[in-house]
């Protein structure tokens, strides 16, 4: 994809082990960023640690359950000590939960709220200092269609979801005068394993493939001009325009 030059630049991508967040690492790497992948085990990064290496730029590793916030600040160091700058920021990892809002266990919501919203939060905060040292400084939220459409059994996905397009507007807020820019991409149905857990019933053929969010992703990092793209709704072919 033409545009600009991403060679060199450091990305972190949570939740890199498998699904988007795995296709998001091998089209960043192909664009010759380094990458700091993330997920809850090491063991869990090793396959698309080898893939992206293969693709010769610098890749490591992180474990971090992100469900526990106060993990983040030691993560955030041992990422910033390996790399010494970062240019874009991921916000990938994500948690979901079926059950009717009268059957999600608190622990179910605590667990949705800390890792799809507390996470990026945190993560946000404790890498602004050095978000705001790159000229091309990027945070993408990969948000969802649930923060802006209700789906019944998925009552505290779909609030933590809201929160987090919360925190994506107010980020691009505040961190505009730093020349910080902030993208919400709310997918429909990828096909991943997450979307085979909340949506049994839908077939994967009709749905939105892991690449294209990673595509998204080069082209909004490559085509950084003077337009800003704050959110981005994206839909399966098959399903309906407008929601
Ligand atoms: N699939 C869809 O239809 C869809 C639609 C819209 C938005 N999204 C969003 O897209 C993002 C990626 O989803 P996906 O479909 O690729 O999901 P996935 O296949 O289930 O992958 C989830 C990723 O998040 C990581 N993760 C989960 N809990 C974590 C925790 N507590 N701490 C650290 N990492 C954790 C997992 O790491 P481990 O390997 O360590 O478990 C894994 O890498 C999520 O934010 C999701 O909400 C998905």
């Amino acid at each position: 994809m033409s545009g600009k030059n991403l060679s060199g630049q450091v990305a972190i991508v949570t939740g890199a082990s498998r699904g988007i967040g795995k296709a998001i690492s091998l089209a960043l790497a192909a664009e010759g960023m380094n990458l700091a992948l993330t997920a809850t085990q090491i063991g869990n990064l090793s396959e698309v640690l080898d893939l992206v290496r293969s693709l010769g730029v610098r890749a490591e590793s992180f474990a971090c359950d992100l469900a526990n916030w106060r993990e983040i600040p030691r993560l955030v160091n041992d990422i910033t000590t390996c790399f010494g700058s970062l240019d874009v920021l991921v916000n990938n990892a994500g948690y979901s939960v079926r059950a009717s809002l009268v059957e999600t266990a608190p622990e179910d919501l605590e667990r949705c709220m800390q890792v799809n919203a507390m996470a990026p939060f945190v993560l946000c905060q404790k890498l602004f200092p050095f978000l705001c040292r790159s000229q091309q400084a990027t945070v993408i939220n990969i948000g969802s269609v649930v923060a802006f459409k209700g789906y019944e059994q998925q009552s505290a996905y779909g609030a933590s979801k809201h929160a987090l397009l919360g925190l994506s507007k107010v980020m691009a807020l505040e961190w505009k005068k730093y020349g910080i820019r902030v993208h919400s991409i709310n997918p429909g149905a990828v096909d991943t394993e997450m979307i085979r857990q909340m949506r049994p019933g839908l077939d994967p053929q009709g749905m939105i493939g892991t690449e294209d969010i990673a595509d998204l992703i080069v082209f909004l990092l490559t085509h950084r001009g003077r337009a800003v793209i704050d959110d981005i709704h994206m839909r399966r072919a098959t399903g309906d325009p407008w929601y």
